[in-house]
């Protein structure tokens, strides 16, 4: 992590920095930012919506996550819920913390930043266990979230307007240590 401090984030005031790091990690068009800009003010406002920052001495922001509680009654909640309810893991969506993102910048991935955040504010979570959702494919997210102890909950998730199928993983807290 060398000298990349994580705390807490006002993501309100910094969802512009916190977007720039998110379409170089993870890709996305100027559209998809406006679009994420709104979602992402919007979220901040839902009961239990908590950030946290990776940031440089110079006060550069390089990595972030957020999540909240989940609430059935969120859009991503809906989406998911026919899926976990058809296996009989529906449960998973109540007494859960989502983590709604996380990206890390890419000249600072493979440093631990990545594990620091989502542990860090998982570990700060009332709840049991958390669900996160991320592109069903062999990724550098999808190994760390199985070393943390996520496990696949569902596979192949539509979402309305997404290109690309999503697992959905769940795993109680706190998350494995290494
Ligand atoms: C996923 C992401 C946030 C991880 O952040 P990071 O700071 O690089 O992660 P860490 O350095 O903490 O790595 C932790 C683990 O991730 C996995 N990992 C990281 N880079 C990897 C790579 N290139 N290939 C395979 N696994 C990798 C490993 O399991 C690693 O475990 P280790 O600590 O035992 O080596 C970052 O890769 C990223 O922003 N990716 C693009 C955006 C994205 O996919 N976000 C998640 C959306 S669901």
């Amino acid at each position: 992590m060398d000298d990349v401090a994580v705390g807490p984030l006002d993501l309100a005031a910094r969802v512009d920095d916190a977007l720039a790091v998110q379409a170089l990690a993870f890709g996305l068009t100027d559209d998809e930012i406006a679009v994420r800009r709104h979602i992402i003010l919007r979220h901040l406002d839902c009961r239990g919506a908590r950030a946290l920052g990776a940031t440089t001495p110079a006060g550069r922001l390089v990595g972030f996550v957020y999540g909240m509680p989940n609430d059935r009654a969120h859009w991503w909640s809906t989406v998911v819920e026919p899926y976990l309810r058809s296996a009989g893991l529906d449960h998973w969506l109540d007494d859960s913390f989502v983590i709604t993102e996380l990206h890390v910048h890419p000249a600072y991935q493979n440093r631990g930043i990545g594990r620091t955040l989502i542990t860090r504010i998982t570990d700060e979570a009332d709840e049991p266990r958390s669900i996160l959702s991320a592109i069903d494919t062999d990724s550098p997210a999808r190994s760390l979230y199985r070393s943390l102890g996520y496990v696949d909950i569902a596979r192949r998730v539509r979402f309305p307007s997404a290109p690309t199928p999503y697992a959905v993983m769940g795993a109680q807290l706190p998350l494995k240590r290494k």
